[in-house]
């Protein structure tokens, strides 16, 4: 049976690359599949969060996941510190994975950057969780946005070494999910750069509660060259900048970036951001009025997470108690 998961960090700034490159996908994906969605506390904290931040990071992104339409009746939605299996389950997998899987992973490198020695121990396992979140639920589909894939495939691993080692196909081989014309937003500041919830400049990114009058604003700054917008994909390719507006419009519009420039191939940069600012408007003003109307009810968020969160644990609980016992756990 084909089950998705999928999480966020609440770690601030909720951005378009993680909407296009994810949000967007699961309201889709919710239609044709059965699906779990987590808003990742414990990841956050492998590097420093304010505990005062924290619980309010982690509300606004449960409500940009209803805000963006997730149904959580008929699909899961929970805070991952809520569930104590993925830390039961990640100890675990911290047996089964090999320090020289995670010494490849560049995100952890990127991350810890040059002191390495003071990153947190759970900044260098944090694929591991992510390897436990998904395979708490054996849930075989991934959603993510294309920084995530080395991650996926540590999890793959983890699966399939765990299945060899204790010889039965228990865990599925997980299938990421990156799709659409935005896998990989960049920063409106720097096209070499992914947009990203750090950033210390606000300009290079949109955020999902941003006002019109600011996406407006960010776009018009939006960092591009000189030249009109191309005719071929080929000469777009050799622009980052321009093909990450390009890429932004066409995954706004549901279009491919060769239907953006049938339309706008010849046009100034002035006259297409001016058309990418009112689309992006359109598109994320109601999500973020509809984040800030549910801000405003935290009870209510709260309740939304915490059923989630108990529909979670029952599903969960049976796969860890067959894991634990498979692995040879005396439980008397
Ligand atoms: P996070 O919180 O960094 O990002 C959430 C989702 O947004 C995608 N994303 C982007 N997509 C396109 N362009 C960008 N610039 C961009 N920035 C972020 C990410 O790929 C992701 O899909 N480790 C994960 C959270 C996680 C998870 C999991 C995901 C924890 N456990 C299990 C899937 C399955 C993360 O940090 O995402």
């Amino acid at each position: 049976m084909s089950l998705i998961f999928s999480g966020i960090q609440p770690t601030g700034n909720l951005h378009l690359g993680n909407y296009l490159g994810a949000l967007r996908n699961f309201v889709r994906l919710q239609d044709s599949y059965d699906c779990i969605f987590c808003v990742v506390d414990m990841h956050a904290i492998t590097l420093w969060q304010e505990p005062a931040e924290l619980g309010k990071s982690t509300r606004e992104v449960a409500a940009a996941f209803l805000a963006a339409g997730i149904d959580a009746r008929k699909h899961i939605l929970f805070n991952q510190s809520q569930v104590r299996v993925h830390a039961q389950l990640a100890w675990i997998f911290n047996c089964v994975a090999r320090i020289g899987w995670l010494n490849r992973m560049t995100q952890f490198k990127e991350k810890a950057g040059k002191d390495r020695e003071n990153a947190s121990v759970g900044l260098y396992v944090y694929p591991v969780l992510m390897a436990a979140d998904i395979l708490a639920y054996r849930a075989t589909h991934v959603p993510v946005g294309d920084d995530q894939k080395q991650h996926l495939e540590l999890a793959r691993d983890i699966a399939q070494k765990f299945n060899n080692d204790f010889g039965q196909p228990f865990f599925p081989i997980i299938e990421p999910i990156i799709q659409g014309e935005a896998t990989r937003v960049m920063s409106l500041r720097d096209g070499m750069k992914k947009m990203s919830k750090s950033d210390p400049s606000d300009y290079s990114r949109i955020n999902m509660t941003d006002s019109a009058e600011t996406i407006a604003l960010k776009i018009r700054k939006a960092k591009t060259d000189p030249h009109p917008l191309p005719e071929t994909l080929a000469e777009l390719e050799k622009r980052p900048e321009a093909d990450n507006l390009v890429g932004i419009y066409a995954a706004l519009s549901d279009k491919t970036r060769e239907d953006v420039l049938r339309e706008f191939a010849g046009a100034q940069f002035s006259a297409f951001k001016g058309a990418l600012s009112d689309l992006a408007v359109a598109v994320l003003g109601p999500i973020g009025a509809e984040m800030q109307r549910l801000m405003k009810d935290p009870g209510h968020v709260d309740r939304v997470l915490r059923d989630g969160a108990d529909r979670a644990t029952a599903l969960a609980e049976p796969v860890l108690a067959e894991v634990e016992r498979i692995v040879g756990w005396l439980k008397p």
